[in-house]
C-alpha cells in the first residue's frame, strides 16, 4: 500500500485529471474489507451483488435496505483508508426523492458510508440531485444495470446500436451535470466507454467496459474465484479461492477421520 491517507471524493477527480487509474472492489464483510483496504484499493463498494454472490439468489432485485445496512456495517469495521460506497438496492430510491434521501442517509448514519450508488441515467438525475443536495455524494451506474434486468431482457451488452450508445452518452453527461462524483459503466463496448470517458468531466469506472475508462471495478468474489456459479467474460480470475477452500475442508475431514487432528499442540493438559 502506498500511503495511509484516506481516499476522498477529491481524489477521484484528481486521479482522472492526472491520468492515474482508480481502483475499486466490492466487499460484503469485515475480513474481506480489511484485506482490500490494506492492499491500498481506492474505493470499496458494498454492492447489491450481495444478493447473488453472498445470499445465493438469482438476481439483485430482492435485496433489501436492511440487508445492505447489515453488511455495510461489517465492511465499515474493516475500512480505514478506502472510500466506502453503499449500493442503494432496488426500490430504495426509485419511488421518490424522500425515500432516496432517507435511505441514502441510512447508509451514512448507520453504516458510516462515504457515498451511495444508484442505477440509471437521465431518468434518475432528479433523485441523484436530491441525495447530493442532502450532502451525500452519489456514484452513477449505467449500461447493464442489474436492477433493470427484466426491462433489459437479460444480462447482455448495452450500447451496441447507435441509439442506445447515444442514450448512454446522454446519461453519463446528465449524471455529471446532476453532480455525481463518478459513474460506473457496466458491460458496454470498449470504444463507447472510451468515448464517454473522454467527453465527461467526472471519472468513469468500468466493469466489462474495456481499458479506456478512468478506473476499474470488479465483484471481488468473481475476481478471486469464490463465486463459481458462472464467470462473466469481463472477469479476470486472479485466484482460485474455491479450490483452496475445498482442499482445506477435504483435508480437515480426512484428518479427523484418520485421528491426525487434533494433535497434542491443539489440546489442553489441565
Ligand atoms: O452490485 C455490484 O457489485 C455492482 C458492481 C458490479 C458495480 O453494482
Amino acid at each position: 500500500m502506498k500511503d495511509d491517507k484516506k481516499f476522498t471524493i477529491l481524489d477521484f477527480i484528481r486521479k482522472k485529471e492526472s491520468g492515474e487509474k482508480i481502483t475499486m472492489l466490492t466487499a460484503y464483510d469485515y475480513p474481506m474489507a480489511s484485506l482490500i483496504d490494506r492492499a491500498g484499493i481506492d474505493s470499496i463498494l458494498v454492492g447489491d451483488s450481495l444478493g447473488m454472490v453472498v445470499l445465493g439468489r438469482e438476481s439483485t432485485v430482492s435485496v433489501t435496505m436492511d440487508e445492505m445496512i447489515h453488511h455495510a456495517k461489517a465492511v465499515r469495521n474493516g475500512v480505514k483508508r478506502a472510500f466506502l460506497i453503499g449500493d442503494m438496492p432496488f426500490m430504495s430510491y426509485q419511488t421518490s426523492d424522500e425515500d432516496a434521501v432517507r435511505n441514502a442517509g441510512r447508509f451514512v448514519k448507520e453504516a458510516g458510508c462515504d457515498a451511495v450508488k444508484i442505477e440509471g441515467g437521465r431518468e434518475v438525475c432528479e433523485r441523484a440531485s436530491a441525495v447530493i443536495n442532502a450532502g451525500i455524494p452519489v456514484l452513477g451506474h449505467i449500461g447493464l444495470t442489474p436492477q433493470s434486468v427484466s426491462k433489459l431482457g437479460g444480462y447482455r451488452v448495452q450500447g451496441k446500436d447507435p441509439s442506445s450508445a447515444a442514450r448512454l452518452m446522454d446519461g453519463a453527461k446528465h449524471l455529471a451535470s446532476a453532480g455525481c462524483f463518478a459513474v460506473i459503466l457496466e458491460c458496454i463496448p470498449k470504444a463507447l466507454a472510451k468515448k464517454i470517458a473522454g467527453r465527461v468531466s467526472i471519472p468513469v469506472i468500468g466493469i466489462g467496459a474495456g481499458s479506456g475508462c478512468d478506473g476499474q471495478v470488479l465483484v471481488t468474489y468473481d475476481m478471486i474465484g469464490y463465486f463459481d456459479k458462472f464467470v462473466p467474460k469481463f472477469v479476470k480470475q486472479y485466484a482460485d479461492i474455491s479450490g483452496t477452500i475445498s482442499e482445506a475442508i477435504r483435508k480437515f475431514k480426512m484428518e479427523i477421520e484418520s485421528g491426525d487432528f487434533p494433535e497434542d499442540k491443539h489440546s489442553f493438559t489441565s
